[in-house]
């Protein structure tokens, strides 16, 4: 009997999270607003005249799945960037013929970065997408064995001259490149889900209070930190939580005894050296107007150890943290911010990053807002076949 009361007066009980609901104020509403829309309207890059096409957008998810693109015809672009692993390889680090030194990132949401790579050596996502067909520690494979496919294979052919208009040519470099821009125009069609924070930012902006009050307590008092005294917005900014620029937040930058990742540095001599860089001749924007970032870029000492800063849109499904995986979970992640050691820094000028010293409930405040970034994307349906 009064197991059935209490029962009936928790039915009757206004929901708990009613009250959950911090102050928030307008310079705070406007800080966490400039972290959507979500999703963003999608972009077109002038760099490749088959983005956005769903000729080009097929013909890409296909290659993007043949391993008949790497040397010995067992590893494609999916072996390491898995759709059921967030488009990642669940490992701290990459493997290929040999063990990489770096993570593999997710690819959630790439069609909107201006760098990639987490030293930044591509400055599109067509030239991002050569590197590991022609790396031999990845698929090892070169112009002449993928511009064989395009031409050869009947399927492929086909989806080649639906998407570019007209049959594969005789120039291998140029069949290389348009097979990785149609595999870019696939790649920014992968856009993450809306999460919880997204419908709470929405109503905070709205002031909606009754649907603002539905995102947890601790989650609000993480988002605040994060914006506020955390400064983690600096850095971590818009939509996808990334400035797409670069930064040292103090990883160990020594790959093995004698043997440094120069992160940035390197990445931008290699960026340099590109002939696939936007400053080519095969960029598709003739008015190069898109090139801009490239020419003006400045290889600089405090690039040293510089790392892209990773988007945190579901930061929480990944195996491990940072260029390198060197931290294993989101817990550790907010303790390193809590107790960086700013001797690790090698920025110049005045540190972002310094030691927050959190208290055991803000470090787990924080954690419980990434998770809020985490959403389970809908099953993905096997890829239509190209030319019925
Ligand atoms: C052997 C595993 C492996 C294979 C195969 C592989 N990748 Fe990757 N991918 C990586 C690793 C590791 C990185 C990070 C490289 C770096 O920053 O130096 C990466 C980085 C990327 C990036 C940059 C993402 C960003 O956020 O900047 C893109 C895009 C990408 N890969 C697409 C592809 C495509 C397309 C293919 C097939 C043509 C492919 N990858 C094949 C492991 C792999
Ligand atoms: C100076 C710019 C900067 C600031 C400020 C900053 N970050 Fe980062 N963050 C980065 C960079 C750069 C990396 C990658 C570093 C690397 O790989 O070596 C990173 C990595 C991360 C990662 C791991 C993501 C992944 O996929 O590996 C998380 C989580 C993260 N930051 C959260 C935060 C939080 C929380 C704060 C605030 C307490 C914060 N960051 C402040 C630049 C910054």
């Amino acid at each position: 009997m009064r197991g059935l009361l209490l029962l009936v007066l928790a039915a009757w009980a206004p929901p708990a999270a009613a009250q959950q609901l911090l102050d928030w104020s307008p310079d705070e509403v406007r800080a966490v607003g400039r972290h959507g829309p979500w999703p963003p309207p999608p972009v077109r890059d002038p760099s490749n005249r088959v983005s956005g096409t769903p000729a080009g957008i097929a013909l890409g998810e296909h290659l993007f799945n043949d391993p008949r693109l790497s040397a010995d015809g067992l590893m494609s672009c999916a072996t390491c960037h898995q759709a059921g692993r967030d488009w990642s390889d669940g490992r701290a680090k990459g493997f290929g013929t040999v063990d990489l030194d770096r993570r593999t990132p997710s690819l959630w949401n790439v069609g909107y970065a201006h760098w990639f790579g987490w030293d930044g050596a591509g400055d599109s996502l067509w030239a991002q997408t050569i590197r590991p067909i022609v790396d031999p520690r990845e698929m090892g494979g070169n112009a002449q064995r993928v511009a064989g496919l395009l031409r050869h294979d009947k399927d492929l052919a086909c989806g080649y001259q639906r998407a570019f208009g007209g049959k594969a040519g005789d120039d291998d470099e140029l069949l290389l490149v348009d097979a990785a821009k149609a595999m870019a125009a696939f790649q920014a069609t992968l856009v993450s889900p809306r999460t919880r924070f997204d419908a709470f930012r929405d109503a905070l902006v709205a002031g909606d209070r009754a649907a603002v009050a539905r995102y947890p307590l601790s989650e609000q008092r993480g988002l605040k930190l994060f914006v506020g005294s955390g400064n983690c917005d600096t850095c971590h900014f818009g939509p996808r939580f990334t400035n797409g620029e670069f930064g040292d937040v103090g990883i160990a930058f020594f790959v093995r005894p004698g043997e440094v990742d120069t992160g940035r540095l390197g990445g931008l001599a290699r960026l340099a050296g590109s002939p696939f860089n936007l400053l080519g001749r095969y960029n598709d924007d003739v008015s190069g107007a898109n090139a801009a970032r490239t020419r003006h870029v400045q290889r600089l000492h405090a690039n040293f150890g510089e790392f892209r800063v990773p988007s945190l849109r579901q930061v929480g499904r990944a195996a491990a943290y940072m260029h390198d995986g060197s931290i294993a979970t989101l817990e550790d992640v907010v303790r390193h911010y809590s107790e960086v050691n700013p001797d690790r820094l090698h920025s110049d000028g005045t540190p972002l990053v310094r030691p927050l010293g959190l208290s055991p409930q803000e470090r787990t405040d924080l954690v419980a807002f990434l998770r809020s970034l985490d959403a389970d994307p809908p099953p993905r349906p096997a890829p239509p076949p190209l030319c019925p």
